[in-house]
């Protein structure tokens, strides 16, 4: 059984969470797309852990993990990141790989992502992390990126050196401090020996792994409202986090994979800016914020929040061909007396949009559409089967999936491991 996993939101739906959980039925866990601009949370008892490039899944010894051609890896994130794993307890040797395809983001990448985003007038700003993922995809498009297999070859060093000053050129137009090559040089030598012992073709250890029968789990980073394509462009990232991009970013077919799960929070939460049809800025979004934790896994910053947007979820369905949802934060609403669902977008001259527009100009003359439903007002966060959640939590859920379409696989009703319910998966 192959699976995809994505995002169906803006991100942060619990994906790390229920990545986790599906491991335990997977040989290989697969990054196919973004960096370390995603923040991947598990909580497994008292501990807490958060992964940015490596895959969920390494916290399951014994699992093969790997950074897959579609992701931009910066080294120095993914060293820090490795020792983390390594002193939580975890082996790496022989079943950690990189891609030898994958794309290298560079220091300078991330110093033209900070100040491209600082010369974004106000409105224009998009809230990208910093971590460099603009310019290392932009670099990959543009035909002059630099891949992790270029690091085994000799003249690293030197290409190191021909970036520095054609990027240089770029951080003088934006007004930026420039790098030093001798410097860059310097703290990028150490790397080669470092990196080596996961660089692999795995495009081939994948097909191999197909091969013997294994399962592959493809983790998605952010999330279908994110994706350069069908997001709020420009406000997303620059991959492909939809279920397409598990295919383009590890060389494994369409035909290989056999179910999508969609990760779907109970609620809406967006981080970084950009249109957000139901998002509240009231008491209601402070509470879901509160309860929900709802602080960035990579950059802590507050999420905005707001009620469930069955449009998006609609959307991602189709996109995505979602099979099933892992529902995510069911527990964070326990205390609302009422939940709203928007269910369309509606423009001043009355037309109701059912599905997203592409053109943001329209959306921003609309007013989302609600239905609103009784609340349950109770601890949903000690529920171990489906049959015992309150009705009127049934009735939430149920009415998302009639507006959604899709089936209901997984449910979760708090963070830690054990809270996670298996439905119809
Ligand atoms: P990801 O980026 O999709 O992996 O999600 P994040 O890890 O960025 O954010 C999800 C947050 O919600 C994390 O802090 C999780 O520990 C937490 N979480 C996941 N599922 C649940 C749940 O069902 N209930 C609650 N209360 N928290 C959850
Ligand atoms: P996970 O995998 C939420 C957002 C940023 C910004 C936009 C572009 O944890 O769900 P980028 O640095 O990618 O160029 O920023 O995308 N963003 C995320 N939001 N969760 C994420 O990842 C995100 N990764 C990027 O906030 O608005
Ligand atoms: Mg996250």
């Amino acid at each position: 059984m192959n699976t995809v996993l994505v995002g169906a939101q803006w991100g942060d739906e619990g994906k790390g969470k229920v990545i986790d959980f599906l491991t335990e039925e997977s040989d290989v866990v697969v990054r196919f797309q973004g960096g370390s601009n995603a923040g991947h949370t598990v909580v497994v008892g008292e501990k807490k852990y958060v992964l940015h490039l490596v895959p969920s899944g390494i916290l399951h010894n014994g699992k093969h993990c790997v950074i897959g051609n579609g992701v931009v890896m910066d080294p120095f994130d993914l060293m820090r990141e490795l020792e983390q794993v390594e002193s939580w307890g975890f082996e790496l040797k022989g079943r950690f790989h990189i891609s030898e395809r994958a794309q290298m983001v560079m220091q300078w990448h991330r110093a033209i992502d900070v100040a491209e985003e600082a010369a974004r007038p106000v409105g224009a700003k998009i809230g990208t992390t910093g971590r460099g993922i603009g310019p290392a995809y932009a670099a990959k498009v543009g035909r002059y990126g630099m891949r992790v297999g270029d690091i085994l070859k000799p003249g690293f060093l030197d290409l190191v050196r021909d970036q520095v000053a054609e990027a240089n050129r770029k951080l003088v137009s934006l007004g930026a401090h420039t790098l030093d090559a001798d410097e860059m040089v310097r703290l990028y030598a150490p790397m080669v020996p470092a990196l080596m012992p996961y660089v692999t073709d795995t495009v081939q250890f994948l097909h191999e792994s197909l091969e013997n029968g294994k399962s592959i789990l493809f983790e998605g980073a952010q999330a279908t409202m994110l994706d350069i394509d069908f997001g709020t462009y420009p406000f997303v990232t620059s991959s492909n986090p939809t279920a397409g991009g598990a295919c383009t970013g590890s060389g494994v077919s369409p035909r290989a994979i056999d179910r999508v799960i969609g990760v779907l929070k109970l609620y809406t939460t967006r981080v970084g800016e950009g249109p957000f049809p139901t998002e509240l800025l009231d008491a209601d979004g402070e509470t879901l914020r509160s309860r929900g934790g709802e602080f960035g896994a990579t950059t802590g910053r507050p999420r905005r929040c707001g009620w469930f947007d069955a449009v998006v979820a609609r959307y991602a369905q189709r996109v995505n061909g979602v099979d099933f949802w892992a529902m995510t934060k069911l527990d964070v609403l326990d205390t609302f007396q009422t939940v709203k669902i928007c269910t369309g977008y509606r423009r001043r001259d009355g037309f109701v949009y059912q599905t997203f527009p592409a053109d943001l100009d329209a959306l921003a003359q609309c007013e989302p559409v609600y239905e609103e439903l009784p609340g349950w007002q109770c601890d949903t966060s000690h529920v171990t089967d489906y049959s015992e959640l309150p009705e009127n939590a049934k009735k939430y859920v149920n009415r998302i999936l009639d507006l959604v379409g899709g089936k209901l696989g997984v449910l979760s009703v708090g963070p830690a491991r054990e809270t996670t319910l298996r439905i119809g998966v």
